[in-house]
């Protein structure tokens, strides 16, 4: 038997567990490595919460637990004890009304990402704080117009957003299209990052993770590690997909079956759009037309390049999992297996989408993302978040045209809440399609021009970079449209 070291003794002593090292080795090495998740099974979907007669109601606890996670207990933290959190279904028109009972041992507060609607008072307020052990009501109505597409929820108190995401704060929003788009079945998927150690929890991050952005050892679709989806041919599956990684690009591929894009974020293309590839930053989503062809295919991320801090050593910039690391990189696998379908009807063309670039901008703006001054701040022109300031006060009603300029030699996913932006020109390539999306990726030393039509709603409000470890340290500035 191998003796003990007086270290390794103490630490076993401190978790209460000494008295049964006779076969140290084994033992220690469960302490001090990590987990094998648990892969594969059948994706599972999490609990549907859908509106009736023009109204939802939800209660969502936010509290610490053991929940299941890759097939481990990990130590974490969720809405109503599950990761993902309910998906809240809602058509346009609608009022959602969440009761947030935060049970954590910090403040906490409730961010409805994309959705179009107010941000003042008990709406879409990311002023609010609901301290540990208190509750606070929030109300949205969605206008009658409201875009459909795929929404998420998550935290929004300014420097702890990345921790409480992270550790498991989040769910889906699906607003239902007014004419429904035949599929054959539905699904969302939720990827998220999470590390865990051999106990199940969250180990500290450090100063250079914050840096960088922290990527989370394990990539999970609703909560699995690599869980499986079997079909058979023909079908047509529409998979609603998010980013609610903190920090990690995803590049995202299912090679051998047939991808249509409808839409990103709350913006709609005119036609299904033929995709290989989908970048989704974090914050982006997808809704996303899969019809099976017969055979397994893997939904991966390839690498995806995000840029890293000068003089920063290693990979800590990857955006994906490594080239040479497949296993990191897998997310599900389809297994299309059986009797073939009959083959769906080809979907109908939708109206055009509304084009921003016909209408005169306003007012020109230029907003610099940077990381300033020893590279430990992260600022937009110069500043770092302040709730108090108002950095960009703009006219009810108009549209304005916003260059986003990135200093840095890392890129940044510039977020805006309420009002999404249509992409004009990106590194001086001008698109020829409207695309409209929440979250737009500012690539390093680069930068991009977005529209932005500042309709239906006034108050304060935000835009920042949705690396949330840059958002919490202080890549945000605050919005007033009066
Ligand atoms: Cu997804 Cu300001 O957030
Ligand atoms: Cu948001
Ligand atoms: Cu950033």
């Amino acid at each position: 038997m191998q003796p003990i070291s007086r270290r390794n003794a103490l630490l076993l002593g401190g978790l209460g567990v000494a008295g049964t090292v006779a076969g140290g080795a084994g033992l220690l090495w469960t302490l001090t490595s990590r987990p094998a998740p648990v892969t594969g099974g059948e994706l599972t979907q999490p609990p549907d919460l859908r509106s009736e007669g023009g109204r939802l109601d939800v209660r969502l606890d936010a509290g610490p637990g053991r929940i299941p996670l890759a097939g481990l207990q990990a130590l974490a933290l969720a809405y109503n004890g599950g990761i993902p959190g309910p998906t809240l279904r809602l058509r346009p028109g609608d009022v959602l009304n969440v009761r947030l009972v935060n049970n954590l041992d910090r403040p906490t507060n409730l961010h409805m990402h994309g959705l179009h609607v107010s941000p003042q008072g008990n709406g879409d307020n990311v002023f609010v704080t609901v301290d540990p052990g208190s509750t606070f009501d929030y109300e949205h109505r969605l206008p009658a117009e409201h875009p459909p597409g795929v929404y998420w929820y998550h935290p929004h108190r300014h420097g702890m957003v990345a921790d409480q995401i992270f550790a498991g704060l989040f769910g889906a929003i699906i607003v239902e299209d007014p004419q429904p788009v035949a599929a054959s079945r539905e699904r969302v998927l939720l990827v998220s990052d999470i590390t865990l150690d051999g106990l199940g929890n969250i180990p500290p991050v450090s100063a250079m993770e914050r840096m960088m952005g922290r990527q989370g050892e394990l990539i999970l679709v609703n909560g699995q590690s690599n869980p499986q989806v079997s079909v058979r041919p023909g079908e047509r599956e529409r998979w609603r997909i998010v980013n609610a990684c903190v920090s990690r690009y995803l590049r995202l591929r299912l090679d051998g079956q047939q991808l249509q894009l409808l839409g990103l974020d709350s913006g709609r293309f005119q036609k299904p759009v033929d995709v290989e590839e989908l970048l989704l930053t974090p914050g982006n989503r997808a809704d996303l037309l899969v019809t099976t062809a017969a055979g397994d295919s893997v939904l991966r991320a390839t690498y995806y390049d995000r840029g890293t801090m000068p003089g920063m050593m290693g990979n800590g910039g990857s955006g994906g999992p490594r080239p040479e690391d497949p296993n990191r990189a897998t997310l599900a696998t389809l297994h299309v297996a059986g009797e073939p379908v009959e083959p769906l009807n080809a979907l109908a063309a939708r109206a055009e989408p509304y084009d921003l670039r016909s209408s005169p901008a306003a007012a020109h703006r230029q907003l610099t993302l940077g990381t300033g001054m020893g590279m430990m701040r992260f600022t937009i022109n110069g500043r770092e978040f302040n709730e108090a300031r108002t950095d960009t006060t703009v006219a009810a009603g108009s549209v304005e045209e916003w260059t986003l300029v990135n200093t840095s030699p890392m890129d940044h996913p510039f977020h805006l809440h309420v009002w999404p932006m249509q992409l004009i020109e990106e590194n001086g390539q001008l698109l020829d399609s409207v695309v409209r999306l929440d979250v737009v990726n500012v690539p390093s030393n680069g930068q991009v021009k977005v529209r932005v039509a500042f309709e239906d709603f006034r108050g304060r409000s935000v835009y920042h970079c949705h690396i949330l470890d840059h958002e919490d340290q202080g890549m945000m500035g605050v919005i007033e449209v009066r």
